[in-house]
């Protein structure tokens, strides 16, 4: 078995190839057993035996602080870099301190700065607009900066207090409304920070040929944080991408100029030679168009708090959390770990009636990511034709008009009889 690399910009991937994957706690071990089974099928019809993923085992959340009395072992951190590629289950959250999320932990430790979020509908899933069919968007939310960095301090401490009479004896802020019981917080945003999630956008948007990529923030209120990541994110776009992409800036300066006839007729110029539309949009606005006209929107790339609410709302638009896949990527060394978007969900944990989909389209990502694609494709077919047949988990079923609702395990098994009626 051998293990991913990245040369020259490109993955390095063998046939035989070995993925450490965290189970997870709560609903976990259900879901991972039906991934690790629909995707050894799919991998053998696909390939007939040329290509085999051998799964390790990595500890970390619950299982590994019953083995080890860590949460995060450094094994498990040791294990993604050394193999590059890797998937998890959710994570519970550590109660009592050290770590505050195990989630944010791995994506700082390892520097995965994009968190990518592919948003489709499958036919047969029920959802609450009236053509989801409309919705293809893919998110790239920045993960290791903004006000999400954790810098903070709580109200009535001493640190608060240093950071109030830095502010507002050195700094003259006058704008604290109420000192005394504030807990205040800091929200690094960076040229670098954001420029990396721009590009890793546009390059995705190049290679997939996506129509536009729009720059989701807040700039019009915090000016030099978000109103940055827009402004650095456009200049990035016409100094690194130029020809291949047309930006809504140099729209306005031809407006400017010559009016917005000629802007328009740009416009529609860049569309038609296939230029990738730079835009951008405010983040409320934003929520509000994409259940208005969400066939406007493609690659969209923002901010970590934005990013946030973004990929729940859009996630709720094709169906919930069950069914929405996610992946955490350093775009530049290529490492990259694949994982369920839901939590734990202790209240259904162990009854068998988990949806497995989030994970196991998390695992089609994986797939493409590697260059296995066939296999991926066939997996989204089988669970398509699952879904038009009613064929589902509780979650799903039961807002299907043909519902079946099925346990984790036989759902699994559906979808295998379904990826063998293909091939
Ligand atoms: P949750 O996502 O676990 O559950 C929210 C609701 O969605 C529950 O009703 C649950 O039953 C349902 N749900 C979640 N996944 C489902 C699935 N696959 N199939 C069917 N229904 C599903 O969120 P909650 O309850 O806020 O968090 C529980 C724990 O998970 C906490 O410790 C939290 O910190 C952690 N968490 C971990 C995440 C991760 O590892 N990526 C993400 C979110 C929360």
């Amino acid at each position: 078995m051998g293990k991913i690399r990245k040369l020259n910009g490109k993955l390095i991937v063998p046939d035989n190839v070995t993925i450490p994957y965290i189970e997870g706690d709560g609903v976990g071990a259900e879901i991972t057993s039906v991934c690790h089974r629909v995707v050894d099928k799919a991998i053998s019809k696909v390939y007939c035996g040329k290509r085999q993923i051998e799964w390790k085992e990595v500890f970390a959340g619950g299982k590994a602080y019953q083995l080890a009395g860590e949460w995060l072992p450094q094994a498990t951190l040791d294990a993604f870099r050394d193999y590059l590629v890797g998937i998890k289950g959710p994570l519970t959250t550590p109660i009592g301190g050290g770590i505050r999320s195990l989630n944010v932990a791995l994506r700082q430790t390892l520097d995965l700065f994009v968190c990518l979020r592919p948003v489709r509908w499958f036919e047969g899933v029920a959802s609450p607009l009236k053509e989801p069919q409309k919705v293809d968007m893919t998110i790239f939310r920045e993960n290791t900066e903004d006000i999400y960095a954790g810098i903070e301090w709580k109200s009535g401490t001493p640190e608060v207090e240093k950071v109030l009479r830095f502010l507002m004896d050195e700094m003259h802020v006058s704008n604290i409304r109420f000192p005394q019981t504030s807990s205040l917080g800091i929200k690094p945003v960076s040229v670098e920070g954001s420029e990396r999630l721009v590009r890793a956008a546009i390059n995705y948007a190049l290679l997939n040929h996506k129509p536009s990529v729009t720059l989701v923030h807040k700039g019009n209120i915090m000016k030099f944080t978000e109103g940055g990541f827009k402004l650095w994110g456009y200049a990035l776009a016409e100094r690194e991408f130029g020809e291949q992409v047309f930006t809504m800036m140099q729209y306005d300066a031809i407006k400017k100029e010559q009016g917005s006839v000629k802007a328009d007729e740009a416009l529609k110029e860049a569309k038609k030679s296939g230029k990738i539309i730079i835009k951008d949009c405010i983040c409320d606005a934003f929520l509000q168009n994409t259940l208005l006209y969400p066939e406007d929107y493609s690659v969209i790339a923002t901010m970590n708090l934005n990013g946030d609410y973004i990929s729940d709302q859009l996630a709720a638009m094709v169906g919930g959390i069950g069914i929405a896949p996610g992946a955490n990527i350093n775009d530049e060394n290529g490492y990259a770990i694949f994982e369920a978007t839901h939590g734990t969900a202790p209240d259904i944990a162990g009854k068998n009636i988990a949806n497995p989909s989030s994970l196991l389209l998390s695992s089609v990502m994986m797939l493409k990511y590697i260059g296995w694609e066939e296999a991926g494709a066939l997996i989204e077919k089988a669970l398509e034709f699952c879904f038009l047949k009613g064929k589902a988990t509780h979650d799903l079923a039961r807002f299907m008009i043909n519902g079946e609702s099925l346990g984790t395990a036989e759902f699994g098994d559906e979808i295998i009889k379904s990826l063998n009626g293909i091939i």
